[in-house]
């Protein structure tokens, strides 16, 4: 298990690096992730290089028998960069600069940034490609994080590039965006734009293509640091770190060039879906690479700085959150930072080591949670432990939050609800994109797929076929990858399994947005403002939200009603197995009925069955682990031994916060999964 921080020693005096490898050593820290913001020290002026300092520290660290997960350091230019040359910061959409000052402040598309950027990574390697102390490399930092899109020339001239390498003719990109629709007719590829400010909506298939286009700029820049790295004869993993679900970058394409996955969670103290939330975001990040540990590279040890309201966490919470992390298959944990700064942005940001020093809750919380971490008998890797599947794709997230659609509608949010219906029930889900769904699911829920690409609805009609349950809806199975509607009307990929025909998407009434029809950008959740519909499900009543879409059965049985007697859920046998649809975003209570309905016709089982709200159990393999995330005591029954003490479990009281890692064996387990130690994911090109 790995266990450690950013760790920023360019921030401090030499005299205090030997009290850090101390303190480090106390901690129990084995790994730190070194010099991510330290471009500016290591290349002070274009042409003027210092490693003395990264030298002694590596050094000191490796004297320490601390490990380095090495960091390329380009996130953050020096002010020579930007000064030197301007064409390398970011532009919004009216065309004002980004300046320096902060950090990010750079053009992923600027072949002078690449350029400077790599100079710099081929300097680092070539120094330290053989150092034993480094494990690890870690490229960038949160690419996209502040500034997901950049607008300047650079990304005009490298669009153009990427839309011309992606259609060849200027005819098939007209053909894709449709242009014909208000005069949009491109007769040449350098007469296409980034989607500057405009007086009204972009083409929705062009803002589809200005998405893939951003989230690969900046996946560029990864692989460009990537095989310097390699050309340098980089034999340890090589990663990135990502921010779970993050809009504007899909991971699920990064994730082949990652070696192991890496992830920074920050859950907010203050949010009522906290725990459901940050189990939603390890189980994305675990479902990236199948059956291999993960690393959470960067969480806080108590509060954060950039929310405006900063509580710390509560006593135990650290952890119970590093629990979830490790339950959901993470065999690294890694803070940000090492040592709270004294100055910059940051400086109220916790850290391993506070600012208060040793004597202090954070400090004694740090290192329990490093000595109970390095007791821990040997991890299994993550199994093929979830027999349910959340389809979720970021092409068809990024188009179905596109404006001018019968509804606005917040997808992540839709599918966390969706996915928090398994989490309170203790059943593991896997999140993958549609294509990746096969046999090995006994349920999948595709929720508002929108953009279903023909792969996709390849893979989810075989899974139907060969026995497996799907709720597909609503709003799904609209368009095609280019964001237009197929022959033939609407679910025409999914319809005949599904057994219904779709007649409309009976938007239900909301607050007004005001204006002449220019909606807020972004999605929303339903809210009191919004008209709902009742909506009866078995035993449970319930209300739709956002839609209450018209269809039609043709061979499904319907399983609710709306309250004016539409059908709202339908159920279809196909070949070996059912298609549900669901005609809108019931509310919670709603989602949870449906729920209910598909795991009793799916049998699909928890990790442990009847444990108490509040408290969550999720399976790596042969480890469960069960967390007390509530605030009273909870009384829990399981047949397993303490994977800790060796003892039988049988019945316990878990205090709040409380954690239990336990041993319980696998009724046939993952074939995929990966004995190797996270470490050992060696790069290849
Ligand atoms: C991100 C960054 C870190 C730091 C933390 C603060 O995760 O990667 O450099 O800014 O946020 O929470």
């Amino acid at each position: 298990m790995l266990y450690g921080a950013d760790y920023n020693p360019d921030q401090w005096p030499e005299e205090v690096w030997d009290d850090d490898v101390r303190l480090m050593q106390e901690a129990g820290v084995n790994i730190v992730s070194l010099g991510i913001f330290a471009w500016s020290r290591i290349q002070p002026t274009e042409g003027e290089w210092d490693f003395a300092w990264l030298d002694t520290v590596i050094g000191k660290l490796h004297a320490g028998g601390i490990r380095v997960n090495l960091a390329t350091a380009t996130a953050s230019p020096p002010p020579w960069v930007s000064a030197s040359y301007p064409e390398t910061l970011p532009a919004d959409e009216s065309g004002a600069t980004y300046w320096p000052g902060s950090r990010q402040h750079f053009a992923p598309s600027s072949p002078t940034y690449r350029r400077l950027a790599g100079e710099l990574v081929r300097s680092i390697a070539e120094r330290y490609v053989d150092h034993p102390a480094v494990v690890m490399w870690h490229v960038g930092n949160e690419f996209g994080c502040h500034l997901p899109m950049d607008f300047s020339d650079s990304a005009r001239d490298a669009y153009r590039d990427w839309l011309r390498a992606k259609y060849t003719t200027v005819e098939a990109l007209n053909d894709a965006w449709g242009t014909s629709f208000w005069s949009q007719r491109y007769a040449g590829f350098d007469e296409v734009f980034p989607p500057r400010l405009a007086p009204y909506s972009h083409n929705p298939s062009s803002m589809l293509d200005w998405r893939r286009f951003t989230s690969d700029m900046l996946l560029e820049c990864y692989l460009m640091e990537r095989e310097i790295l390699l050309a340098a004869g980089a034999t340890q993993p090589i990663t990135t770190n990502f921010m779970g679900p993050f809009k504007p970058a899909d991971y699920a394409a990064w994730a082949p060039h990652m070696d192991v996955i890496a992830d920074d969670c920050y859950p907010d103290p203050s949010s009522p879906t906290r725990v459901r939330d940050s189990a939603f975001q390890r189980d994305l990040i675990r479902s990236l690479k199948p059956g291999v540990p993960w690393l959470l590279w960067e969480q806080a040890t108590d509060a954060v700085n950039w929310r405006p309201s900063n509580p710390g966490k509560a006593p135990g919470q650290l952890m119970a959150e590093t629990a979830q992390s490790v339950a959901r298959g993470a065999d690294g944990i890694m803070f940000f930072q090492w040592r709270q700064s004294r100055a910059g942005s940051e400086k109220f940001h916790s850290a391993m080591l506070p600012h208060a020093g040793t004597d202090t809750a954070t400090w004694r919380a740090v290192t329990e949670l490093g000595a109970r971490l390095a007791a821990l008998p040997e991890l299994p890797p993550p199994g093929r432990d979830a027999k349910v599947a959340l389809a979720f794709d970021w092409e068809n997230w990024w188009a179905v939050e596109e404006r001018d659609h019968p509804t606005e509608l917040d997808y992540l949010a839709v599918c966390r609800e969706w996915y928090g219906a398994f989490h309170a029930r203790g059943i593991m889900v896997d999140i993958v994109p549609p294509e990746q769904v096969d046999d090995g699911y006994d349920l999948v829920v595709a929720p508002a797929l929108y953009l279903l690409r023909d792969a996709g609805a390849g893979a989810l009609l075989r899974f139907v076929e060969s026995g497996g349950t799907l709720l597909a809806g609503p709003f799904s199975d609209v368009v095609d990858e280019h964001d237009q509607f197929r022959d033939g009307g609407f679910v025409t990929q999914l319809g005949q399994a599904l057994g219904i025909r779709f007649e409309n998407f009976g938007a239900l009434g909301g607050a007004s947005t005001g204006g002449s029809g220019v909606g807020a950008q972004g999605g929303r959740q339903a809210d009191a403002s919004h008209e709902t519909l009742p909506l009866r499900i078995a035993e449970t009543t319930a209300r739709a939200t956002l839609v209450a879409e018209t269809v039609h059965p043709t061979t499904a049985d319907v399983v609710a009603d709306f309250e004016d007697g539409r059908p709202a859920l339908t159920r279809n046998q196909y070949a070996a197995g059912e298609a549900w649809y669901v005609a809108t975003v019931p509310d919670a209570a709603g989602i949870d009925a449906v729920a209910s309905e598909l795991i009793a016709a799916s049998g699909v089982e928890p990790v442990v069955a009847g444990l108490p709200d509040g408290v969550e159990v999720a399976r790596r393999g042969e480890l469960v682990t069960v967390i007390n995330h509530g605030h009273e005591p909870a009384d829990i029954t399981l047949d397993g031994v303490d994977w800790e003490s060796g003892a039988a479990v049988g019945s316990r009281t878990l205090g709040p916060q409380e954690v239990l890692f336990a041993r319980m064996p696998v009724a046939g387990t993952g074939p995929e999964a990966s004995a190797d130690p996270v470490l050992a994911h060696a790069p290849t090109a």
